[in-house]
């Protein structure tokens, strides 16, 4: 971690919630209920699991030897059947689980009983494929209900998902699905973005070519389109699959602490991790957060706008509304095509309530100016949540005016891939304060402390770490227990440490400023520098890289590379264009660089560690800081 050196606009202003909001909260008084679950844990953790159906109950709700944790010891359930059977067998067999659009306003609805019936299909096909408990299923689909199918046909079965974002390139999916080691790979032929059909299929052959492991390749035919010579002996229909199967499929028994999914998120080093999550307290915890965060309802109508490949895809499109029985949109496209008032369009059309979308687009859609929300009705509106990157007052500000019209509250929601559920959010039942993620969730215990681990006083910059486990906390990493070790043992104090640089106010209010390490967050993606660096010194010409974050108005962050290239090669333009390609092919678009520059030298410590800090303050035009380290 390097110093801490971001600094922030503060508005203290507090924006109180409509008392019609108020009243309609599910937790009204979010002191006594977060009181409760520091002061009396079990009791708190034995209510909220209670709401959901477990075969066999838990013996005790926290086993903690620390850094290891295990929730709900002893109880057995299966997610799928509290997200799908639970509300089948309550009434809600016809009850709308999603409506799928897409950019062309084509529409899709799924019930609870069709969604089942979907799932339990795909289970028994990915069963006659011989899939079993604890195989590893990659899936890479585009945004769609047919991609949470296979989410939960995996879940069903108790085999792990580990789903990649379709927007990843033929490397990244290869390192992702030869990490896992997955037996079987899903995917579809396309996805669509921009009016433009971006082929799924012809990636997945590519990755998958030299990984003799991959048994059998799944293929969702959107079209109909593929010819029989292009099947291979390895591929399947996903039709087929569907069409043969019984669309009944007992779930398996899974233990608490049996392995859900692992998702891959970018850490310091080039290798992204595989962070695992376990059945029992991630279940519990999403569907507690989904329900109080976004006070979920009988007739709530609920839109995250996320992609199924991250994490608010998990848990707040799948995991976490399916267990609250709600209705939700899904969107496959972009938000600005085939116009860029088509997120507000579907608001109007489908009545939505509650909407979830992240900061760099709430900057990109307050481009085209206020009037193109302004011609919507968007009065079914109640809560807007935010997600990803720090959201900066003036965007908080136009959300609130101009999406919110001052009647909707704005909730932002801080959290990660390793924490699985919200930690610090505001709650629609108290005062938000723009820019400042709000308070600790029930049972989070946040902390920001310096570098030794100490206590910093109020609206002091620091490490945020969370003092306690969580139910939804990341169990290990896949193949690596010591990168997981490494979050607990980062900061002295037994303290998980985020990697996030943050503040406290006298309120309780937390302030989080952005990274503390080097990973970067360009438009709310999160990339390692190391990653970038390892992936431009992919191209033959370049012997050396760095790469630092430049703030960018929309982004957040934009990426510059410092590029030191080897002898005999000549900087050109069309060099710079090469190596762009180069990252696009080996990590995929969102990595690519906007700068690349040509340098002779790159500040190194004695040590021979690339000084990032240093590259950025001169970039920036800053202090440069300590520079005692620095080799020359
Ligand atoms: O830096 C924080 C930022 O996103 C990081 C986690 O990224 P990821 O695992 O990809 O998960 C993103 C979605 C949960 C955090 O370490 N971050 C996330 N939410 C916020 C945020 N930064 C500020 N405010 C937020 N609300």
């Amino acid at each position: 971690m390097e110093n801490i050196e971001k600094v922030h606009l503060v508005v203290e202003e507090k924006y109180f919630p409509p008392k019609d909001i108020v009243e309609e909260c599910i937790v009204k008084d979010y002191e006594s209920m977060y009181e409760k679950s520091m002061q009396n844990p079990t009791e708190f953790w034995e209510e909220i699991a209670s709401d959901l159906y477990w075969f066999e109950k838990w013996e005790k709700v926290l086993e903690w030897d620390f850094p290891r944790a295990k929730w709900f010891v002893g109880g057995k359930t299966n997610i799928t059947y509290n997200c799908l059977d639970r509300h089948v067998k309550s009434g809600k067999r016809n009850k709308v689980a999603y409506i799928y659009v897409d950019e062309d306003r084509n529409e899709k609805k799924y019930t609870y009983g069709e969604l089942l019936e979907l799932v339990n299909r795909m289970a028994n096909g990915l069963k006659s494929l011989g899939v079993q408990k604890g195989d590893r299923v990659s899936i890479y689909m585009p945004n769609t209900v047919e991609a949470i199918a296979c989410m939960l046909a995996c879940t069903r079965i108790g085999a792990i998902h580990s789903v990649v974002f379709a927007g990843f390139s033929e490397g990244a999916l290869r390192l992702r699905i030869e990490d896992a080691k997955a037996k079987v790979v899903i995917t579809s032929t396309y996805t669509k973005r921009r009016g433009k059909k971006i082929h799924l299929l012809e990636t997945v052959k590519e990755a998958i070519k030299p990984l003799n492991f991959v048994e059998r390749v799944v293929v969702w035919d959107r079209d109909g389109e593929l010819d029989e010579e292009e099947i291979d002996n390895r591929m399947v229909k996903l039709d087929k699959l569907i069409d043969n199967s019984s669309p009944v499929c007992e779930p398996e028994v899974m233990d608490s602490e049996d392995p859900l999914f692992i998702l891959y998120t970018s850490g310091t080093t080039g290798k992204p991790k595989g962070v695992l999550h376990t059945v029992g307290g991630y279940m519990v915890n999403t569907y507690l957060t989904t329900k109080t965060v976004f006070n979920i309802k009988e007739e709530t109508v609920y839109w995250c706008t996320a992609d199924i490949g991250w994490i608010t895809g998990h848990s707040y499109i799948v995991y976490g509304p399916l267990a609250n029985a709600a209705t939700s949109l899904i969107m496959e496209g972009v938000p600005v095509y085939p116009h860029p008032g088509i997120w507000w369009e579907y608001i109007q059309k489908y009545r939505v309530n509650v909407f979830y979308t992240a900061p760099t687009a709430i900057r990109m859609l307050m481009r085209f100016g206020e009037d193109i929300p302004a011609k919507y009705d968007l009065s079914s509106l109640k809560i807007l949540g935010s997600v990803g990157e720090p959201i900066n007052p003036e965007a908080w500000l136009w959300y609130y005016k101009n999406v919110g019209r001052e009647r909707a509250v704005v909730v932002d929601t801080w959290w990660q891939t390793e924490t699985g559920a919200h930690m610090i959010t505001t709650l629609p039942s108290y005062p938000a304060k723009p820019g400042k993620a709000g308070k600790p969730m029930f049972g989070v215990d946040p902390l920001v402390v310096d570098k030794e681990g100490n206590p910093l006083p109020p609206n002091t910059v620091g490490y945020l770490v969370i003092k306690k486990p969580w139910p939804s906390m990341l169990r290990t990493c896949w193949g690596e227990p010591e990168r997981y070790e490494k979050y607990w043992k980062e900061i002295p104090g037994g303290y998980y440490s985020a990697g996030d640089l943050a503040s406290i106010d006298e309120d309780g209010y937390i302030m989080i400023l952005g990274r503390a390490d080097d990973v970067l967050s360009v438009a709310g993606h999160r990339i390692g520098n190391a990653e970038v660096e390892s992936a431009i010194v992919e191209h033959p010409a370049v012997a050396e890289a760095a790469v630092i974050g430049k703030p960018n108005e929309i982004k957040g962050e934009s990426i510059k590379a410092f590029v030191i290239l080897k002898a005999g090669s000549v900087p050109s333009d069309k060099l710079v264009e090469e190596i762009k390609d180069t990252v696009r092919e080996v990590l995929g678009a969102i990595a690519v660089p906007d700068e690349v520059e040509f340098v002779d030298k790159l500040p190194k410590t004695r040590s021979g560690k690339i000084m990032r800090r240093v590259l950025r303050a001169r970039e920036l035009g800053q202090e440069l800081g300590d520079t005692s380290t620095l080799e020359d």
